[in-house]
């Protein structure tokens, strides 16, 4: 039977510093492509590693008084710990350190020169050793590297060179007939661009220093660290030694990059390939980078934030799902732990796990706790739509709109108790009860189907509660098909899938640090209704000092609040006053009274200071 393969890469990271959240990014993306299609039951192989070699890496391993090989092994340690605390399902891990890699390293550069596309020269000119990368005289900025402005060294050694121009119009071309080849958009039009300027040949050997994998036919030299570093994507799929296995997986599929690498993949490892004669990817994909107050993060820039540290603090799926979900995939994204927090909150504590635990109780309360027969569907259709826009996303690697979509059905389905109020159903005896807790399971059901790819523990749990026998890491694609929940299968209420994550208690320093990065977007702010009441009555609430009853008119409706307001406000002094409102916050309980909103207030010395407007508006007003 033909079986459908996906070979996915990450790029392969360097081991000099702890990975941050930005790292895990990349790799998170691809280990929801890599489940995604798995679960389609393609042949998936999913691959990342370690890019181990070069002077950067020498240098760090002198500083800390090891061999480059004892600090490399040390720190591959650290990288799998990650990968395994993100549930990154790799199905290799390369190390370019490893013999296999380094014999594939050597062919490469052997059957490039007996062709004449690498020839032997002289290289003069600037070298940053953090990015490892050569550069002109005019691309300087300021004398510092212009990708990570760090210092530059002079370089004059004798070189191989790579006659990269050979290749440019071959390479245009191919971009310019396969769309799909380089994406986003805008970073293939730069690569154009960058190639219509011309190339020039390119340096592919080093010989001041010896970390690197030695050239058989260039004694004293080691191959440059990015020639050796791409070279990993086809080592690993079996070049050259495993032919079979080769024409099994490669071309490679997707191949994941951030966008400060997508010129070494779209142009030096493309022209790589067409001079060995091999095919190109089916796709690069340059996605952008997760900043922290509008800076890359870096250690040197002493803002890195740990993986490891978040994932025990909220969660694997927390955080996966925020790294998902956060950042139109190709854009560049700010993060934060508020937004973290935000993100776990809404999507998955408020939404998804409230619609878990309403559903499931419902069951028990109306329905003996089996899930009834359903006579007929009415979010059906809208689970079908969202699926296939699902399907959609992940086929262009839109992977927050997949989730939107996911997100999409579930928001549809809590609003569907709302509005069909199964406890008034029951109450009536009404047969349409049975048809909507159905639909809220079944909807339930396919969303940790098709969450499994971004969340690795909570659809087990759905499964879990809803009753179903199978366990979800044996679901597959056929699965999101309708009604497979079968009728009376018994669920089995559970814990709450996300506990709502409360804000930190935390330091004054840590929190004025922490606030300059809780910028939320606008979009956040937007969800905030406020506008302008006017307030009809007002009195104390009996028994709490503190508290003052107000009745308000929002213009259209009329609301009851309670508000902290009585040590300073009296109740008559209020009436037929204004004061700006939160809408749409959820209704509370104070002293027993029901409290449908919010005030807006400052306070001075301990005292309050109502916030109204500068004079009378009509009431309702919003507030921007
Ligand atoms: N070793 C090279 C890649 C060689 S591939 C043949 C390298 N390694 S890296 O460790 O510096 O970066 C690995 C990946 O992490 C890159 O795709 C990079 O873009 C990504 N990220 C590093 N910081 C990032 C953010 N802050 N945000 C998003 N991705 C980031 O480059």
């Amino acid at each position: 039977m033909f079986m459908k393969k996906f070979y996915v890469t990450t790029p392969i990271y360097y081991p000099n510093d702890k990975l941050h959240i930005g790292h895990a990014y990349t790799t998170v993306a691809a280990d929801a492509l890599a489940r995604y299609h798995r679960l389609r039951g393609e042949d998936v192989f999913f691959l990342t590693g370690m890019d181990e070699h070069g002077q950067k890496i020498a240098d760090r391993a002198a500083a800390e008084g090891v061999s480059p090989q004892v600090f490399v092994d040390r720190m591959a340690e650290g990288i799998r710990a990650l990968w395994a605390a993100l549930r990154i399902s790799y199905d290799d891990f390369i190390r370019t350190t490893e013999p296999r890699h380094e014999r594939t390293v050597q062919e490469v550069f052997r059957r490039l020169l007996a062709q004449g596309d690498i020839y032997l020269g002289r290289y003069e000119g600037w070298y940053c050793t953090a990015c490892e990368s050569y550069w002109t005289e005019t691309k300087l900025v300021e004398g510092r590297c212009p990708v990570c402005s760090g210092p530059v060294s002079r370089l004059q050694e004798e070189s191989y060179f790579f006659r990269l121009g050979r290749y440019a119009d071959r390479l245009l071309q191919h971009i310019e007939t396969h769309p799909q080849f380089l994406q986003p958009e805008s970073r293939r039009n730069e690569m154009v661009a960058f190639i219509r300027q011309g190339l020039e040949d390119l340096s592919v050997t080093r010989t001041g220093f010896d970390w690197g994998v030695k050239l058989p036919e260039a004694a004293g030299h080691v191959a440059y660290v990015w020639i050796d570093a791409l070279t990993n994507y086809i080592t690993a799929a079996g070049y050259p030694d495993d032919p079979e296995r080769f024409a099994r997986y490669w071309p490679a599929d997707v191949q994941l990059v951030g966008k400060e690498i997508v010129r070494f993949h779209a142009i030096i490892w493309c022209i790589m390939l067409m001079a060995l004669g091999l095919e190109l990817p089916e796709r690069i994909f340059g996605h952008g980078w997760l900043v922290l107050s509008g800076e890359k993060m870096s250690k040197s820039r002493g803002n890195v934030v740990d993986p490891v540290v978040l994932v025990e603090r909220y969660g694997v799926d927390a955080v996966r799902y925020f790294l998902l979900r956060e950042v139109p995939f190709g854009a560049d994204g700010t993060y934060s732990e508020a937004a973290l927090r935000l993100r776990t909150n809404v999507d998955l504590a408020n939404d998804l796990g409230n619609l878990l635990s309403r559903t499931t109780a419902m069951i028990e309360r109306f329905a003996q706790g089996k899930v009834p027969a359903p006579r007929s569907s009415e979010l059906r259709a809208v689970a079908e739509a969202a699926l296939s826009e699902y399907e959609r996303a992940m086929g262009a690697l839109e992977l927050s709109g997949a989730l939107e979509a996911v997100g999409r059905m579930v928001a549809a389905a809590n609003k569907h108790i709302e509005t069909a109020a199964p406890w008034t159903l029951s109450r009536k005896g009404d047969p349409r009860l049975g048809d909507v807790l159905y639909d809220l399971a079944e909807v339930l059901r396919v969303a940790a189907v098709a969450l499994s790819p971004a969340l690795v523990e909570a659809p087990a749990e759905i499964w879990r509660q809803l009753g179903v026998e199978r366990p979800v890491s044996e679901a597959t694609w056929d699965d999101v098909a309708w009604g497979g929940l079968v009728p009376g299968t018994r669920v089995r209420r559970g814990a709450p899938l996300f506990p709502r994550i409360e804000a930190e208690e935390r330091s004054e320093p840590a929190a004025a640090a922490a606030a300059e990065d809780e910028r939320i977007p606008i979009e956040d702010v937007r969800r905030v209704k406020l506008v302008v009441a006017t307030v009809l009555e007002a009195r104390r609430v009996e028994g709490a000092e503190r508290l003052l009853e107000l009745v308000v008119d929002l213009g259209s409706e009329r609301r009851t609040i309670v508000s902290g307001i009585a040590a300073d406000y009296a109740p008559e002094a209020l009436v037929g006053g204004q004061i700006v409102l939160v809408k749409n916050l959820k209704p509370s309980k104070i002293r027993g009274v029901r409290s449908d909103g919010m005030l807006l207030a400052t306070s001075e010395a301990g005292h309050v200071v109502l916030l109204r407007p500068d004079r009378a508006v009509p009431a309702g007003s919003p507030v921007s």
